[in-house]
């Protein structure tokens, strides 16, 4: 079958830090990949998928986000914080439930959420760090977290 895509990279998603706009990249095609898999008919991978990447993963990001925000003293971190958190509460109490046991298109609805969520959390708020820290003239050469 031939591949699709939910969410493209597009320029306007990168932060200029490139741990960061390579985590982001392995988000976007985590969800592609979740897409992907829905559209194979293969539920089970696309939850099992959806769990260790976009739950796990994202939380591994977020918190490498909100260490180098902290250790450069980025002044909207604990707004950023709280929206991080927000998010993962959502998925955790509102998502998977939903993917657990609803029907295929209970899963859609909630991809679609993610998708729309990752594209306008990376192209505001974590535009506007990428922002700072090149006003700055900070240069951060960390290496993207993991993937497993
Ligand atoms: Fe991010
Ligand atoms: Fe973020």
């Amino acid at each position: 079958m031939e591949r699709k895509e939910i969410i493209k990279w597009s320029k306007d998603f990168e932060t200029g830090i490139k741990a960061f706009d390579d985590e982001h990249k392995f988000l976007v095609k985590t969800l592609n990949d979740i897409y992907n898999l829905l559209n194979e008919g293969k539920r089970d991978e696309a939850k099992e998928l959806l769990k260790r990447r976009v739950v796990n993963y994202a939380a591994k990001h977020f918190k490498h986000e909100e260490e180098i925000m902290e250790k450069y003293g980025y002044p909207d971190l604990e707004r950023h914080k709280k929206i991080h958190e927000i998010f993962v509460k959502t998925v955790i109490e509102k998502l998977l439930p939903k993917i657990e046991e609803g029907s295929e298109e209970d899963f859609r609805s909630a991809l679609s959420f993610l998708v729309g969520w990752l594209t306008m959390h990376i192209a505001k708020p974590d535009k506007k760090y990428g922002e700072w820290f090149k006003e700055k003239g900070i240069v951060i050469e960390e290496e993207a977290v993991e993937i497993d």
